[in-house]
């Protein structure tokens, strides 16, 4: 890199080093966070590349062969099933090795991955496999499609950017393998997919989705069909008495083990969070559903509704919402400094009935997230003010907190290079989401 500029990017740092420096302690970032492209661009940089994210189903390439065309962040892939093994997934950036076209337009089936421009073709490994016009002394071996670190399990496909920034995601894996079968996301096909395109940053759609405090405000639906309302969007010890009655009862119903189950791994820069926790929905409803009533057929070999849904955490910007017949998936993709996909499939069992009702099933998360929507975009739009400053969160919003704070830890330790113990390592699991203590034991470290 020329001198000038080393520079101007030692000076760019500086002045984020000095913002995170300036930073109050469990209120609201500051405005550049939200809006300054130059931040997004040094999170493109340092942090995007450090993240596992959820790609896709398993079922959307279900033989060899089938490949898909998604988003990674802002930046093209194919996803592509190379093998008959149940995880045999493969990535690759939809970047061709000749000239640099797209090589897949669309989703489709094939023995070879062919560029449309001259026709070079790839393997489902990966290799080129067109050689014949090649100069001589190009050895083909090294012009091979840009893998994309890719790892499935449990019916879920993952990536990240960069294989060198990576953390493992192997105790990812062992840790949830099992709790994903067990809620049936291994056996499970999409009933429908839905964008919910953002206009604001990656961040504040990520406050928002981690707290409930807006929920009875924002969300009556929502408010009137889950239970933990009560303790997680008020702050009122009568109502919480009275949700602690109903986490009682559906732990006398659904016995130790089921209450127990629950796992919770904060993370930090080299260690990838994961959770999964659960609670009842409350009221005596089944499942998350408008009346309560069932949706679809039950999932992961249960014999009979326990009312219960599952929430499950992987990595930052993935997450999975499972009741007994149904699961809502969570992508968040950033595109751009004020640019953020939301996309939600809901996928229900394998052999559920043709003719389930995608309206039913998508109805509670569709409802709220089109709330969400207008809410983070509002929230975005006053940030962009002159009058703003940074506001203190509120003991219900303290996990939105917990991300800001460990975001801008990570943030400091990725352009000083020095690891300081983040914020994560103080971090206990919040009491709220879980219905049993022992679920928020950290998980075993591998
Ligand atoms: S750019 Fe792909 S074959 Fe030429
Ligand atoms: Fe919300």
């Amino acid at each position: 890199m020329p001198a000038a500029a080393t520079e101007l990017q030692a000076a760019e740092r500086g002045r984020v080093l000095g913002l995170i420096g300036d930073h109050r302690a469990n209120w609201s970032l500051q405005q550049e966070f939200y809006l300054d492209p130059a931040i997004f661009a040094l999170e493109r940089e340092l942090w995007f590349p450090r993240q596992w994210v959820i790609v896709a189903h398993a079922s959307e390439v279900p033989e060899k062969g089938r490949y898909i065309v998604r988003k990674l962040f802002d930046e093209e892939i194919i996803v592509v099933r190379f093998g008959d093994g149940e995880n045999d997934i493969a990535a690759y950036y939809n970047v061709c090795t000749h000239r640099g076209s797209r090589i897949c337009t669309k989703d489709g089936r094939g023995r070879l991955l062919v560029c449309p421009y001259h026709a070079w073709s790839f393997r489902l490994t990966g290799e080129l496999q067109t050689k014949q016009d090649l100069p001589e002394g190009v050895d083909p071996e090294t012009l091979g499609l840009h893998k994309v670190p890719t790892r499935a399990f449990g019916g879920l496909v993952l990536c990240g950017l960069d294989r060198a920034n990576l953390p493992d995601i192997e105790p990812v894996a062992a840790g949830l393998t099992d709790r994903l079968r067990e809620h049936g996301v291994d056996n499970a096909r999409i009933v429908v997919r839905k964008s919910y395109p953002t206009m604001a940053n990656w961040k504040l759609v990520l406050e928002n989705f981690l707290e409930c405090y807006h929920c009875r405000p924002a969300h009556p639906e929502y408010f009137r069909v889950n239970g933990h309302v009560k303790v997680t969007a008020m702050r009122d010890a009568g109502q919480a008495a009275v949700w602690q009655e109903e986490v009682d009862a559906w732990h006398s119903v659904i016995g130790d083990a089921e209450f127990n189950k629950g796992v919770w791994e904060p993370g930090d820069l080299d260690t990838m969070p994961f959770a999964m926790h659960r609670k009842p929905i409350g009221s005596g409803r089944k499942t998350l559903s408008d009346d309560g009533g069932p949706v679809s057929r039950l999932m992961g070999g249960r014999t009979d509704y326990d009312g219960g849904e599952s929430g499950f955490r992987i990595g930052r910007l993935s997450f999975l919402s499972a009741p007994n017949d149904y699961l809502a998936m969570f992508q968040m993709i950033p595109r751009s400094v004020n640019e953020t996909d939301v996309v939600i499939t809901w996928l229900v069992d394998r052999d559920a009935d043709v003719d389930v009702e995608a309206e039913k099933i998508s109805w509670m998360w569709d409802v709220t997230t089109v709330q969400d929507k207008i809410i983070t975009e509002d929230n975005a739009a006053g940030i962009a003010s002159r009058a703003y400053r940074p506001g203190p969160y509120t003991p219900l919003e303290s996990q939105t907190a917990f991300f800001i704070e460990t975001y801008l830890s990570q943030m400091k330790a990725l352009i000083t290079g020095e690891r300081a113990a983040t914020a994560s390592t103080e971090w206990e699991a919040p009491m709220q989401l879980f219905a049993s203590p022992k679920a928020a034991c950290p998980a075993p470290r591998h």
